[in-house]
């Protein structure tokens, strides 16, 4: 196993390589949590690498892809005979990691059933193959992940609470890309490399207006949709294509799971274009207004655009749009006035 690197220098992940460190060696469960594509695996894989059990394998197990009673086979492995095919011994991922890691990814997904024979095995360190009777001890260190929220999961009935607790005494969550947007350099140059020496792929120059675009993004798809957007950009050698599906998706609503504290995607977008506006100005040579004056003319365009949405709802009933606006009749009909609105 070649070194995994965690590539960044925000606080949160200079923290997560940190309590990596501290707990390799520390043999409790430990779950990893955060969003599709910011690097769980990479953190599982990392965790292993640098504890004792290096040279020992390290087993995944993808929770979500196989339905109940695979994980049980998968898992604990089976005896010859234990049921209909089962023509000879099968001998477990826990069995096989022996003293390395086991990494059950996606644990969310575990069926209710199979949650409670995992905390019993997590219990008493030992479980029989099915269909067997003799004890096999459990020696491998459990890492799980999750991208589900499993304490929403556990209101829903659809978690074991006992089984969280028993999983989440060292958790490590990984933060959204969204949040720590200083990783995009350093993320970038690192894939540049590993690009070029495994597919041959020479670098591409980043332009400006590219990287501006990557910085205002919302990366939903996080470091795994930076990946595959630099590994095109690479092959391409072109960057419109690029730069319109960003700016597309930036002015499409917002996925749910991504709303957050964090930056949202539609105020990036005006964000965005305002500072491209403010570019132009400069670019051009053209006397800046104040920002008092840009201020107020932003105020007033968005004024506007609420006040005439809001009265086509209501067909115009301006006591109605005044009270879902929250402001007086007559201020409702003086702004009307100001702004020379009319139905
Ligand atoms: N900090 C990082 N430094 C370098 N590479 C990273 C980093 N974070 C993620 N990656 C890379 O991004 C890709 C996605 O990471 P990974 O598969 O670990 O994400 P994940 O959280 O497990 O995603 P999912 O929930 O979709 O399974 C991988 O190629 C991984 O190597
Ligand atoms: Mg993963």
């Amino acid at each position: 196993m070649t070194e995994p690197q965690i590539i960044g220098i925000s606080p949160s992940i200079e923290k997560i390589r940190q309590l990596i460190r501290r707990v390799a060696d520390v043999n409790l469960t430990v779950l990893i949590t955060g969003e599709s594509g910011v690097g769980k695996e990479l953190v599982a894989r990392a965790l292993h690498y640098h504890s004792r059990r290096r040279e020992q394998p390290f087993l995944k197990v993808n929770c979500a892809a196989l339905p109940g009673e695979l994980i049980e086979s998968e898992l604990f492995g089976y005896e010859k005979g234990a049921f209909t095919g089962a023509d000879r011994l099968k001998r477990g991922k826990f069995e096989a990691a022996g003293e390395g890691s086991i990494f059950l990814d996606e644990i969310g997904e575990i069926p209710l059933p199979m949650q409670a024979k995992l905390l019993q095995v997590l219990q008493d360190m030992k479980f029989p193959r099915i269909g067997g009777n003799q004890e096999i001890q459990n020696r491998a260190r459990v890492i799980a992940a999750t991208n589900i929220n499993l304490e929403t999961e556990i209101q829903r009935g659809r978690f074991r609470e006992d089984l969280y607790y028993r999983i989440n005494t060292i958790s490590i969550p990984v933060p959204p890309l969204r949040e720590r947007k200083e990783d995009l350099e350093p993320l970038i140059h690192f894939f540049t490399k590993v690009f070029k020496k495994e597919h041959g792929l020479d670098p591409y120059p980043i332009s400006d207006r590219l990287m501006k675009l990557f910085r205002a993004y919302h990366w939903p798809g996080n470091v795994r949709e930076l990946e595959n957007y630099l590994k095109r950009l690479f092959v391409l050698r072109n960057s419109d294509e690029i730069e319109t599906e960003i700016q597309q998706s930036m002015e499409e609503p917002i996925p749910e799971r991504v709303q957050g504290n964090g930056p949202r995607p539609a105020e990036d977008a005006i964000v965005l274009k305002a500072t491209q506006e403010v570019q132009a100005i400069i670019d051009s040579g053209r006397s800046f207004p104040s920002l008092k004056e840009i201020r107020d003319r932003a105020v007033e365009r968005v004024e506007r655009a609420i006040l005439e949405y809001v009265l086509r709802e209501v067909n115009w009933n301006r006591r109605e749009a005044a009270k879902i606006l929250k402001i007086s009749y007559r201020t409702l009909l003086y702004k009307l006035k100001d702004m020379d609105l009319r139905p």
